[in-house]
């Protein structure tokens, strides 16, 4: 392949930060314009790193009037793991968590991967656009393989980048929220969309049949674990959306704090502080500065008392809908069906014009 990418991440960061600004200022002006597809693999219940993160964020844009799809990436799960655990449960745990945050169904489609055959074909004429050396130069993908230990890397490892561009691309999606650590992927997805159109053509003033998607970077920093180091279920440093309040100030008792009665903001000098600081600041609507001054010598017992206050009483309305919904697993089931036979329409009518365009049509 000619223009084997070069994925030069400091000029990816810097092009998307500043493209990102322009996105907003855009969607403000015609939502219309755009398309989201985002999503998560479902390994686990979601967090308080998620919701600060990524989920209120697509909350936003689908109530800015995007038309918004949300993918439960059941079957990326299996690209760095042997099974896939209690699958079932996760997926619909993690519905239960879109749903409780105020994702709306009737504006959003919720769908998973397993259900849309047609999202899946795409694989086959995208895995002849990439090179094998371009995918294992992936940053993402070394740094899954890092984590794994020393596990040999399965061809779907290597490859879930080109999975995940059919994600982005069969519904046309044009706008793709990520953190930062995605950038490498969404590349890949551009890179393909525009090798497809190189390659089969199309009639002379036709649009290529897949758009250039962008990403649109998440301006809210990182939320920590509660000592301090990156969140992860496996450290028991998270809250998750489903925990009980009780539970929820339990674990902030346990939180890391310092000796300095005095509270401050000051994320490079005391990280466990500020990231407290940061979260009450998020579940109050306040600038952590605000919240850091207000709470002046009330020491980490101060400070963990309005972390636990602040956050439980956020958190109150999205647990007790997660609770109703809960309760109502025919309503959940409805909502991913309904979900899955809107993806699975679309992926038809894009997998059509793949094969037009490659002269498959018998
Ligand atoms: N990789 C994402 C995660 O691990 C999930 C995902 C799958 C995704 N396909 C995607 C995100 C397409 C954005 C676009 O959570």
């Amino acid at each position: 392949m000619t223009d084997d990418t070069q994925f030069d991440p400091e000029a990816s960061l810097a092009r998307s930060t500043a493209r990102s600004l322009e996105i907003e200022a855009q969607i403000e002006k015609d939502p219309g314009e755009f398309r989201i597809l985002t999503g998560d693999r479902p390994t686990g219940n979601l967090h308080i790193g998620h919701l600060f993160g990524s989920l209120e964020n697509r909350v936003r844009l689908a109530d800015a009037g995007i038309d918004t799809f949300v993918l439960i990436a059941d079957y990326q799960v299996i690209t760095d793991r042997d099974g896939v655990g209690p699958i079932r449960e996760r997926v619909y745990s993690l519905l239960m968590d879109y749903l409780a945050i105020g994702l709306d169904p009737d504006q959003v489609t919720i769908f998973t991967h397993s259900s849309i055959p047609e999202l899946n074909q795409l694989m086959l004429p995208f895995l002849s656009l990439a090179t094998d050396a371009e995918l294992r130069r992936n940053p993402t993908v070394k740094a899954e393989l890092d984590d794994t230990q020393g596990r040999p890397m399965s061809g779907l490892l290597l490859t879930y980048p080109v999975h995940q561009a059919a994600d982005i691309l069969f519904c046309k999606a044009n706008l793709v929220p990520v953190g930062r650590d995605q950038l490498p992927h969404l590349e890949q997805a551009r890179v393909l969309a525009r090798r497809f159109d190189e390659r089969y053509g199309r009639a002379d003033d036709a649009a290529p049949v897949f758009p250039q998607p962008e990403a649109l970077l998440s301006g809210s920093g990182t939320v920590l674990g509660l000592d301090g180091t990156k969140m992860s279920k496996s450290k028991g440093n998270t809250i998750e959306l489903g925990f009980t309040a009780d539970e929820t100030a339990k674990l902030i008792k346990r939180a890391v704090t310092d000796a300095d009665r005095h509270i401050t903001y000051d994320p490079a000098n005391r990280p466990e502080v500020s990231n407290l600081v940061n979260i009450a600041a998020l579940a109050t609507g306040q600038n952590p500065v605000a919240v850091a001054d207000g709470l002046g010598d009330a020491g980490g017992g101060g400070l963990k008392k309005l972390v636990t206050d602040s956050l439980n009483e956020y958190l109150a309305p999205m647990r007790a809908r997660r609770a109703e919904l809960a309760a109502d697993p025919a309503y959940l089931s409805q909502v991913l069906a309904d979900g899955n036979s809107r993806a699975r329409e679309i992926a038809v009518q894009t997998l059509d014009e793949v094969r037009t365009a490659m002269q498959m049509v018998y």
